[in-house]
């Protein structure tokens, strides 16, 4: 690309990108196999091996929080968006915990879309957590629009961020909310900064906070929220690295050195970005205008 072109969405390149090495999922699902049988085991279970985020299941708590998703009323209606599901750990954490729900998985990689669905038929809530493997440039999603939108950790990818964000828009219903995790850039991103973004973390572009919530501005979304996270994710990603360095024999039986090595760079990468402090995480509320 050159040095002033605007990006596009094909400019995320996920290949240098540990945690979507196919395969991955399926190494530690083989390992829970080995302890519980699969007709014992529920969305909970599944949970850890699916989750791509920080905080556990904090980001899907607060969304169903800020969503009210336990309005389980007649007059309730919850139909979810989970843009960027990857394996849906909390979209079917949502439909297990909350009856009323619906919850709409979109995920644009194939394979991890394909494995995300045979996780959720494992323990039988498809009825209720559906996915497609959908690129929101190139088609719209069906179902659209729903209530409300989850997305956590999946922006970042996209540089086109004014049309995705109308392409989001246009999946909502007017007053429908989105809970967002995200990355911005707090300060001035140093050139070192950039190429590990770039890399093993997939993130070609990174607005400052302003630009951002003025995308959201002309995208039609109001009442923002706008939280940021790094003191609390700078301790999560260290102990996150910390955690897999101490398990390093179990990781390396469970999936080999090759794709232990791609996941020590991606989860030291992290790190080191959050370390420096150039890299902004946020979390983010806001409605599309009525
Ligand atoms: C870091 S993972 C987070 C997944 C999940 N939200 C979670 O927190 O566990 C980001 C996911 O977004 C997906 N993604 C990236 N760009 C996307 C797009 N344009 N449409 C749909 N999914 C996308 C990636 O393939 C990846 O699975």
């Amino acid at each position: 690309m050159a040095p002033d072109a605007t990006p596009t969405m094909k400019d995320a390149d996920f290949s240098q990108m540990g945690i979507y090495i196919d395969g991955r999922t399926k190494n530690e699902l083989d390992e829970l196999l080995r302890t519980k049988p699969a007709a014992e085991v529920n969305a909970r279970d599944l949970y850890a091996l699916s989750c791509m985020h920080y905080m556990d299941d904090e980001p899907m708590q607060n969304a169903a929080a800020f969503f009210n998703l336990s309005d389980a009323s007649e007059v309730a209606s919850h139909k979810v968006l989970d843009f960027g599901a990857g394996f849906a750990g909390d979209a079917r954490l949502i439909a297990e915990d909350h009856p009323a729900c619906e919850v709409t998985c979109v995920e644009v990689q194939p394979h991890i879309h394909a494995a995300a669905e045979q996780l959720t038929s494992i323990v039988g809530i498809a009825d209720r957590c559906k996915h497609q493997c959908v690129d929101v440039f190139e088609e719209a999603v069906r179902g659209a629009p729903f209530d409300h939108m989850l997305s956590v950790l999946v922006v970042l990818h996209i540089p086109d961020r004014d049309a995705l964000w109308k392409n989001l828009a246009r999946a909502l219903k007017p007053g429908g909310e989105v809970y967002v995790e995200d990355y911005f850039a707090r300060a001035p991103l140093t050139a070192e900064d950039k190429r590990q973004l770039a890399g093993p973390v997939a993130c070609p572009y990174l607005p400052s906070e302003e630009e951002y919530k003025k995308t959201l501005e002309h995208a039609g979304f109001v009442d923002v929220e706008w939280e940021v996270m790094n003191d609390r994710w700078l301790p999560f990603v260290e102990r996150r690295l910390a955690a897999f360095r101490a398990a390093e024999a179990r990781n390396r039986r469970v999936h080999g050195e090759a794709m232990c090595a791609e996941l020590d760079l991606f989860y030291r990468t992290v790190k080191e970005l959050f370390e420096r402090g150039n890299l902004g995480g946020v979390r983010i509320r806001a409605r599309k205008a009525m």
